[in-house]
């Protein structure tokens, strides 16, 4: 019985591509923990997307690739400025800080995007031994509140980062949806723009399961093979994340999966504009709809659909968009909101 949902892109089911990838990697046995031949070109096909030097490492979740890529670079005196908003500050359940050990250093956001001048105060803790100190900076691409960083933004937290001694991380469970919406390549949101440690995501653009966490500086992962397997998220039947990322990398799946999302989500925010009772209330880029309706509509709404409260207090909700969200969907959830007027 299929479920009427906008709560996430995680609620959508397998693209039929990738079903059909991870059974034609069903046959026969293969060498377990990434040793076998889908694992191999896995990583041909990153590199031609991320560049030839990256180490490239397979994860279950994106909470463990956020976890453990932080992991990889940090100490527990060390520090993980982020925003308000950020995954890994809300919805991880304080693995960050548990496994790391390190604190997070939270900053307020802008529709989800932090900025230089907002860490600039936090320098001041940078070789005083009474402070936590400052070591990586987590943005999240696209952000939790469905904006994006332009390769330029990103670019000038990198290099402020790296002028500081600090590093930079992406939490890019949805960089698929960023990179189709600026219409760049996914090089040009991690790499070229001086990304250090990334953790792409899979899971919300149409796979079963299945993330990766990419080092641009192979100096980084040194010794993450070990911080994986202790964390474990050393899957013995690689093959089926890799065989996965495969398909959605080697002609343009990714892309294909990732603008429809996108394109849905305008169409529900241009569908909604305008309505005396919804407030669209955030710059709609990539594949999130943020908007205020009074809580009785909100109710009415959730008999039908699945979908929930950003902000109980705001009465602010978040509808997301997958890649097989269609257009009689949306027009079938647009037309209950408009009949709720
Ligand atoms: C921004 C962001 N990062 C990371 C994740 C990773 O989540 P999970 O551990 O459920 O795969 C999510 C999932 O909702 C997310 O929205």
């Amino acid at each position: 019985m299929s479920l009427k949902s906008f709560a996430s892109d995680n609620t959508s089911g397998v693209h039929p591509r990738i079903l059909a990838a991870m059974e034609r990697a069903n046959a026969g046995h293969a060498r377990p923990y990434g040793q076998d031949p889908y694992t191999e070109q896995a990583k041909e096909v990153f590199a031609r997307h991320f560049g030839p030097d990256i180490d490239m490492y397979f994860v279950f979740l994106g909470t463990a690739a956020n976890v453990l890529g932080l992991r990889a670079v940090t100490r527990p005196w060390h520090s993980v400025v982020c925003a308000d908003v950020a995954h890994i500050n809300v919805d991880e359940c304080g693995a960050p800080e548990s496994v790391t050990g390190s604190k997070l250093q939270v900053i307020p956001s802008h529709d989800g995007r932090i900025r230089v001048m907002d860490v600039v105060p936090l320098l001041h803790m940078i070789g005083n031994f009474h402070h936590s100190q400052p070591r990586v900076i987590s943005i999240t691409q696209s952000t939790e509140l469905g904006t994006v960083y332009s390769p330029a933004q990103i670019r000038a937290l990198a290099d402020f980062a790296h002028a500081n001694g600090m590093l930079l991380h992406m939490d890019g469970a949805r960089l698929a949806n960023a990179a189709a919406a600026l219409d760049v390549s996914l090089a040009a949101l991690t790499r070229d723009a001086g990304v250090d440690v990334l953790s792409f995501g899979g899971t919300k653009n149409g796979m079963m399961f299945g993330e990766a966490v990419i080092f641009f500086n192979p100096e980084l992962s040194r010794e993450f093979n070990f911080i994986r397997k202790q964390g474990m998220q050393l899957i013995s039947k690689m093959r089926f994340i890799a065989a996965q990322f495969i398909e959605m990398l080697h002609d343009g799946l990714w892309l294909e999966n990732a603008r429809n999302a996108n394109a849905m989500a305008r169409l529900m925010a241009d569908s909604l504009r305008g309505l005396p009772h919804v407030t669209i209330t955030r710059p709609v880029e990539a594949n999130a709809v943020f908007a205020r309706l009074s809580p009785e509509h909100i109710a009415r709404l959730q008999q039908d659909f699945y979908f929930y409260e950003w902000d109980p207090v705001l009465h602010e909700v978040r509808w997301m968009t997958s890649f097989d969200t269609t257009e009689e969907d949306v027009r079938e959830f647009t037309d209950a909101v408009k009949a709720l007027g």
